[in-house]
């Protein structure tokens, strides 16, 4: 079985190809940028139109197939911004017309856990999902899903990238503070924002923001990503002692942090966790997980007929049904 798998929930047109075993045959994408790192829904969409024919083409031609040795078409159906969804969306109802395929909607969070449990080969893991736009702390309990702790204003890797931003590093800025991470000397204090199992960035990013051109740029950077993470940390402790998880896995861009998984990392040795992350090209937006997931799903009897393959812009995490774990 043959599943391609298309992601557009964001800055990412992603075309993936994965086969039962869990192996991914192509994994193509064209991804969204501008200067500021600003995304407006109505240019993402205009990117995706414009640029899936090729990332499709590409994707046949990295696997080596034709659309005959396709047997199920996936797509993101949610969370994300509604015009680059739709644009996903009708491309895959199209193909799925078209070529006569079964269509399968897939929640985009959900195919990022599941790609990194079969990429790092973990069995029931308590999830860190750390994105640009998302933070949640996850584990599967009877049929769902369950976030039991997220952001409640923006995510992990905006409160860096919007940070970098206005210091002038680039974007996005999170490889090039996590690289500044270990250069600093000194910590600067700055606003720390658990409630209960939540977490809010956007007072420390302003804090953050409040004093550059005041301090040291290494240290002050330095001293963001480590409370940031520093809050991460503490909730994912938590959410293990709650629910007594033997293994931790980081998804999602920010996972890449070398800073974030010797954070958690020293934390889940301490509690005689295992800690997993899932690999970069795999942990960020791409098609693979979408086609990951619709295997998945599809083998557990999930189909979307035609007419209903639309999307959900705020498709969380919770409320997928996950009838195949
Ligand atoms: P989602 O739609 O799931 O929220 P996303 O659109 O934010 O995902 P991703 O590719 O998953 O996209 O994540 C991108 C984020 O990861 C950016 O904020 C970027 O700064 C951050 N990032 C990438 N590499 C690193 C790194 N080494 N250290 C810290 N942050 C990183
Ligand atoms: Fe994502």
């Amino acid at each position: 079985m043959i599943c391609l798998g298309i992601e557009s929930t964001a800055h990412t047109a992603g075309i993936g190809i994965v086969n039962e075993k869990g192996e991914v045959l192509a994994n193509e994408k064209d991804t969204f940028t501008t200067e500021e790192g600003g995304m407006i829904p109505r240019e993402l969409a205009e990117h995706h139109a414009e640029k899936f024919p090729t990332v499709l083409k590409n994707a046949f031609e990295k696997a080596n197939l034709k659309w005959k040795d396709i047997d199920i078409i996936s797509y993101s159906a949610g969370p994300g911004m509604g015009p680059a969804l739709s644009v996903g969306a009708t491309l895959a109802r199209l193909l799925a017309l078209l070529h006569n395929k079964p269509l399968v909607a897939v929640n985009h969070c959900v195919a990022h856990i599941e790609i990194g449990k079969e990429k790092t080969g973990c069995k029931d893991p308590l999830v860190v999902y750390a994105s640009g736009g998302n933070s949640q702390i996850i584990g599967y309990e009877t049929g769902k899903y369950r976030v039991y702790g997220e952001t409640l204003d923006i995510g992990i890797g905006n409160l860096l990238d919007s940070f970098g931003r206005q210091m002038g590093l680039g974007f996005p800025a999170g490889p090039i503070i996590d690289k500044m991470y270990s250069e600093a000397k000194n910590y600067i204090e700055l606003p720390y924002s658990v409630k209960g199992m939540d977490l809010n960035f956007s007072g420390l990013l302003t804090s953050a923001k409040q004093k550059i051109g005041k301090v040291d740029e290494k240290d002050l950077a330095y001293s963001l990503m480590h409370t940031g993470f520093a809050m991460l940390t503490e909730v994912t402790e938590r959410a293990l002692a709650h629910t007594e998880k033997k293994e931790v896995l980081l998804v999602g861009g920010v996972a890449a942090s070398k800073a974030l998984q010797k954070m958690i990392n020293e934390m889940c040795k301490e509690r005689g966790v295992k800690m997993f992350v899932c690999p970069t090209p795999l942990a960020v937006d791409n098609g693979a997980m979408i086609s990951w997931t619709g295997i998945l799903m599809f083998k557990a009897g999930r189909k979307t007929e035609i007419e209903k393959a639309t999307t959900n812009q705020k498709f969380r995490t919770d409320l997928e049904e996950i009838n195949w774990v």
